[in-house]
């Protein structure tokens, strides 16, 4: 309670999860049991958020640019997201999360979908924080996708081409609905978005820390929320 009354905390945090692979190499570990460590983390993560008063947590869970990995890390990663389905039905009851995916669910096996489905379904009333996976997302492919959406409407004489601003792009997009992040945290020290939420991003303050996600926690995330209200925030040249 004590940090809460002194911390500025954003109403959205968003987490690119980094460093996985390099926490394990360095145990002398396969990759996979990094990612066994992170799943972790997010689980605590999103307790934390949650006690620190925060609205909206988005994590990048697993990119369109994932699947290029090797067979035996994708099918490690799929069944860690059908554990922490479970687990993460639990947090959120527990701690009144509701939590919605943002990606193309399409393409992974039908049970995964069906979980990820029922994960929303059952916590979609709960309202003390929103937690927003990402997973087989790449924001060129969300443009793509939304943009898409967006010319059948014109095609179909439902969406007028002068009338389009950028609230109705946002309608377009998985992130409907949700503000825009204000504070994004990259772990492991990478200076790169990695295709994560481009058009949400455009006046988000930036943290990157050195730590690694798997030792991630609560400390580092109030430390980022304590950068974030050192700095004050613009947008397109105006103070807030
Ligand atoms: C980056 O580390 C991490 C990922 C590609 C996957 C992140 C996923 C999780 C932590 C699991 C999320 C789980 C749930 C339940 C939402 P890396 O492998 O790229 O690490 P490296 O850069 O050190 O190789």
């Amino acid at each position: 309670m004590e940090i809460q009354n002194e911390l500025q905390v954003p109403s959205h945090v968003a987490i690119i999860m980094d460093g996985n692979g390099r926490w394990a190499r360095r145990r002398g570990m396969p990759r996979k049991m990094g990612h066994v460590e992170g799943c972790k983390v997010v689980e605590q993560t999103v307790r934390d958020a949650a006690d620190l008063g925060i609205s909206y947590l988005t994590v990048y869970a697993f990119s369109t640019e994932n699947w290029k990995r090797s067979e035996d890390e994708v099918s490690a990663l799929m069944q860690l997201f059908r554990i922490y389905i479970k687990k993460l039905l639990k947090v959120a009851t527990e701690k009144n999360v509701k939590v919605v995916m943002i990606g193309e669910r399409s393409r992974f096996a039908p049970d995964l979908i069906e979980g990820l489905n029922e994960l929303e379904e059952k916590t979609k009333d709960n309202t003390r924080m929103t937690f927003v996976i990402a997973i087989n997302y790449g924001a060129r492919d969300e443009i793509r996708r939304g943009m898409t959406r967006m010319a059948q409407d014109v095609k179909e004489g439902k969406l007028e081409p002068d009338s389009i601003t950028e609230q109705t792009i946002n309608g377009y997009l998985d992130t409907a609905g949700l503000p825009d992040p204000d504070l994004l945290i990259r772990t492991s020290g990478e200076l790169r978005l990695s295709n994560f939420l481009l058009w949400q991003l455009a006046y988000t303050e930036l943290y990157v820390t050195d730590v690694l996600w798997p030792d991630f926690n609560k400390d580092c995330l109030v430390e980022a929320i304590r950068s974030y209200g050192k700095r004050e925030r613009r947008f397109g040249g105006v103070l807030k």
